[in-house]
Order: structure tokens, then C-alpha cells, then sequence
């Protein structure tokens, strides 16, 4: 692991706030976009599915339950939500392989997944470790295979209302709009990078990336 990629801004923005973020995140209605990322994905039984970023694991246990047939990898590189996903996993009693570590130096093959999935982790990843997490993503995708994000992201607005002005004031925010992603999707390889949409909610402006792998 090199050097920069030791430091990650963990979930709630402070290792303290932690056991909040997940009744946070549901007050915001994050459930709701996690759902129609989940249900656009089109994953089908034998795929195998990673999500980067996977924080306290609501996402990938979703994963998990509604496809019994699929293997599902979460990765993060916070132990203490790692230790959370964990356990919401063994409360809905499903399987998840979960591992440490960097979407820009992801421990995993070429060509092993048929899907990466990323919700709200982009805005984490410092501004030049995104082309790196990209490339990462695009090794690891199998031929064909497809990323999907979901970001604060899509078209430049001014952000309305406190929390979404302060969200956006941060600094690894600000190069996720306009068409930056869709860019850097493009500079890494991907075959076919495109918004599927925006939407304004009163915690910022969100995207939704879809991606493609060039066939080999
Ligand atoms: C806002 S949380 C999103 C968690 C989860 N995906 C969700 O939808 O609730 C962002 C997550 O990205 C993780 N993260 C930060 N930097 C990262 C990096 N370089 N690679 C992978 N994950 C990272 C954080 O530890 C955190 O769990």
C-alpha cells in the first residue's frame, strides 16, 4: 500500500459519529437512492458484485438478501465500520466477504466482477486518487462488466440550504460536478460512461454513473 492512500475520511466525516450514520443516512432517505442503484444494476444469479466504499454495510447486505445467488464483496478501508457491517450482516444472516482496503488499490484480480457498485464513496477519495480508483475499478471489471455510482454529483448548481451548502463546501466534493466524473470514467477506458440522472434533494444535488468495461 503506498503512502498515500493511508488516509480515509471515514463515514460521518469523524470516527466519533460513526454509530450515527446510519439513522442519519435513513433521515435523509438514502435508502431510497441505494435502492433504485441497486434495482438499475441488473444483477443476475452468479455474478459477482463488489462495493467500494462499503462503510457500514447497508448496502451490501441489501445486495446479499435480494440476491441469494450472487458473491458479494464489501471493501472500506475503516475497520470500525467494517466491524458494523459485519455484524448487520450476521443479524440478516447472510454471507459477505468484507476486506480492508483502498478503491485505488484494489486487492483483487483482472477481470474478476461482473459489478462494482460505489454509494456515496467518491466524494472520500481525495481528488488525485479518483483516476486511480477508476482505472482500479476498470481492471477489476470483467469484459462487459459494469460500474455503477452513485454521488453527490451531475450538472454545477449552487447548493440550497445548510446542510447541503455544507456538504458541498468540502473540498473533495467540489470535483465531482459538472461533467468531471463522466471524464474521468472516459480517461480510464470505459467503454460507455453516462449520467442515468440527477436529482436535487435538500442534502445536495446527486448523480447516478453508469459505466461499461470494453469487451476484451
Ligand atoms: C459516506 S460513506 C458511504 C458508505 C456506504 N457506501 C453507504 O452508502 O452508506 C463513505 C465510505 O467511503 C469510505 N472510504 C473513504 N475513503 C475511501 C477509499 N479511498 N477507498 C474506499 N473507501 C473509502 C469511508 O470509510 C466510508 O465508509
Amino acid at each position: 500500500m503506498n503512502q498515500t492512500a493511508k488516509n480515509y475520511l471515514p463515514a460521518a466525516g469523524l470516527d466519533w459519529l460513526l454509530p450515527l450514520y446510519d439513522p442519519f443516512v435513513k433521515l435523509l432517505g438514502v435508502d431510497r437512492l441505494r435502492n433504485e442503484l441497486l434495482t438499475s444494476a441488473a444483477i443476475r444469479p452468479g455474478h459477482r458484485v463488489l462495493d467500494i466504499g462499503c462503510g457500514t454495510g447497508t448496502l451490501v447486505t441489501l445486495i446479499k438478501r435480494r440476491y441469494p445467488d450472487v458473491e458479494v464483496i464489501g471493501l472500506d478501508p475503516d475497520p470500525k465500520a467494517l466491524a458494523r457491517a459485519a455484524r448487520k450482516a450476521r443479524r440478516a444472516n447472510v454471507a459477505i466477504q468484507l476486506d480492508q482496503g483502498f478503491s485505488n488499490e484494489l486487492p483483487y484480480p483482472d477481470a474478476f466482477f461482473d459489478r462494482v457498485l460505489s454509494s456515496f464513496m467518491f466524494h472520500h477519495v481525495e481528488p488525485e486518487q479518483k483516476s486511480a480508483t477508476l482505472r482500479e475499478v476498470r481492471r477489476t471489471l470483467k469484459p462487459g462488466g459494469e460500474l455503477h455510482l452513485m454521488d453527490f454529483g451531475g450538472p454545477t448548481v449552487e447548493p440550497k440550504g445548510f446542510l447541503a451548502r455544507l456538504l458541498h463546501s468540502h473540498h473533495r466534493l467540489k470535483d465531482n460536478f459538472g461533467d468531471r466524473i463522466l471524464v474521468l470514467m472516459a480517461q480510464a477506458g470505459f467503454a460507455d460512461s453516462h449520467e442515468v440522472f440527477h436529482r436535487r434533494t435538500f442534502f445536495g444535488q446527486t448523480a447516478y454513473y453508469r459505466a461499461t468495461a470494453p469487451a476484451a
